[in-house]
């Protein structure tokens, strides 16, 4: 009996796909389908798919056509597959060709001629289809990162720019078009990213839902708990995606760290500890001083996730503790805050006028988690017992410092209607609601 084997992701199960598995199945007697998983699609940069490993295996086994179907996880899995399968045929479309070679060495590899027309990609790209645009301040640098990001997203068609005093006039070899009024942007978008100055967010996310547009907000989206309930309330009534652009939520190994924790692995969180710290050149004080993003508004919403997501939002008492940079008091270059929960502590530093390890801790009755500097970019975590042998290391890919796969969440939300899963609402509205209160000159402590 020939045993012929082909591997792939299957999404949106299209006539490429059923053409490539017949010609596959007449290549031999038994063929077996390898269906790419969801998170090794993610190691090797597949970040759009749309369907679920169970959808795509069902789709593929509908076909009627495969005689077996596995689920390919790692990479090098085909070598193993091919040993252990006593395969004869690996083949795949003509996209991949010379690409396979090396497994001449195990069995035979055949090329067969792709599909003309028809992709995965171009019809996830036909579904979606949402006009994003990008809207800025001068003092805010993440704007060109998110443009080229959504580059990697399907579905996304970049319209342009609105950076108030500053044009990006090219990226990467890529003419940008800028709008001169951020009103003519939002009339040529179907969704708004917003990086402007933390006290305009709230502003400018209230016209843009009133206009009907879905919205991105880098975090703070506004500086009054109030105002970020009140756009919560807009979108709502719009059936329009509001979501917080705090990319750390949207990384892998940020997740599984949540559901690990969540499932008992480290026993009952005592405490959780997070630092994020980026050292400026201050000298030039008047210039940081007129920029709004001071520290807890650049760094406080990153460091408040992990603290808001594992012990929620219900702690009894917080102490703010900030060291000031100007005399008005509306500038920190360091804030440290201690939050008290009934069962649980937590403690956050974030500085831009200060250096720290920018780690996280999660402190559990059993044994605890470490995140390793910068812990925001979450790709690597550990979690530690007394006994160094049952200590477990976890690396998961993150392309792009997650950004992309923030942007694919965006418009995966806006594609199914569904709010954003990663961060709840009631999440960014304390984080709102704590930054109110260091405005407010509550619970605040001042380090001279
Ligand atoms: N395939 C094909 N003809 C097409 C599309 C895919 O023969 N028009 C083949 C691929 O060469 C591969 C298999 O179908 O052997 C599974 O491909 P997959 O990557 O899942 O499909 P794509 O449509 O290429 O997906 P994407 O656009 O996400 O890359």
């Amino acid at each position: 009996m020939k045993k012929v084997i082909t591997y792939g992701t299957y999404d949106l199960l299209h006539f490429g796909h059923i053409r490539l598995l017949e010609r596959a199945k007449a290549l031999g007697d038994y063929l077996i389908v390898g269906v790419t998983s969801d998170g090794f699609d993610k190691v090797r940069g597949k970040i759009n798919v749309q369907q679920s490993l169970m959808e795509r295996i069902e789709a593929v086994k509908s076909t009627g056509i495969a005689d077996e179907i596995i689920v390919e996880e790692y990479e090098g899995q085909k070598i193993d597959d091919i040993r252990r399968l006593g395969i004869d045929i690996f083949t795949v479309g003509s996209d991949w060709v010379g690409y396979f070679d090396y497994l001449n060495e195990y069995c035979d590899v055949v090329y067969l001629d792709r599909t003309k027309g028809i992709s995965s990609s171009e019809i996830r790209e036909k579904e979606r289809s949402v006009r994003i645009g990008f809207i800025g301040s001068k003092n805010n640098k993440v704007l060109s990162k998110y443009y080229r990001e959504s580059h990697h997203v399907n579905g996304v068609e970049t319209v342009g720019i609105y950076c108030e005093g500053n044009k990006i006039k090219e990226l990467d070899g890529e003419e940008i078009k800028n709008f001169k009024t951020h009103e003519s942007l939002l009339e040529n978008s179907d969704a708004v990213y917003i990086a402007s100055d933390p006290a305009a967010h709230y502003e400018l996310v209230k016209e843009a839902l009133l206009k009907e547009k879905h919205v991105l907000c880098e975090a703070p989206m506004a500086l009054k708990k109030e105002e970020c309930n009140e756009l919560f309330e807009i979108a709502k009534e719009n059936n329009l995606i509001l979501m917080d652009a705090i990319k750390t939520a949207y990384s892998t190994a940020y997740n599984r760290l949540l559901v690990i924790v969540k499932s008992g692995r480290i026993g009952r969180v005592v405490s959780v500890d997070a630092t994020c710290t980026s050292l400026a050149d201050l000298s030039n004080k008047e210039e940081y001083i007129n920029n709004n993003w001071n520290s807890i508004c650049a760094w406080a919403p990153t460091a408040m996730l992990p603290i808001l997501q594992l012990l929620g939002s219900d702690f009894s008492s917080k102490r703010i503790s900030t060291m000031y940079l100007d005399e008005d008091k509306k500038f920190d270059s360091f804030t440290k805050i201690d939050f008290n929960y009934d069962n649980a502590v937590a403690s956050l530093k974030v500085g831009i006028g200060a250096k720290s390890e920018g780690e996280l801790v999660i402190t559990g009755t059993k044994g605890y988690v470490y995140v390793p500097a910068p812990w925001w970019k979450t790709d690597y975590f550990e979690i530690r017992h007394e006994n160094q042998e049952e200590n477990k290391r976890y690396f998961y890919q993150l392309n792009g410092e997650g950004i992309r796969y923030e942007i694919s969440a965006f418009v995966k939300a806006i594609a199914s209607a569904t709010q954003n899963r990663f961060i709840d609402d009631n999440v960014t509205a304390k984080i709102v609601d704590v930054i109110e209160s260091y405005y407010d000159n509550r619970d605040v402590m001042v380090i001279k």
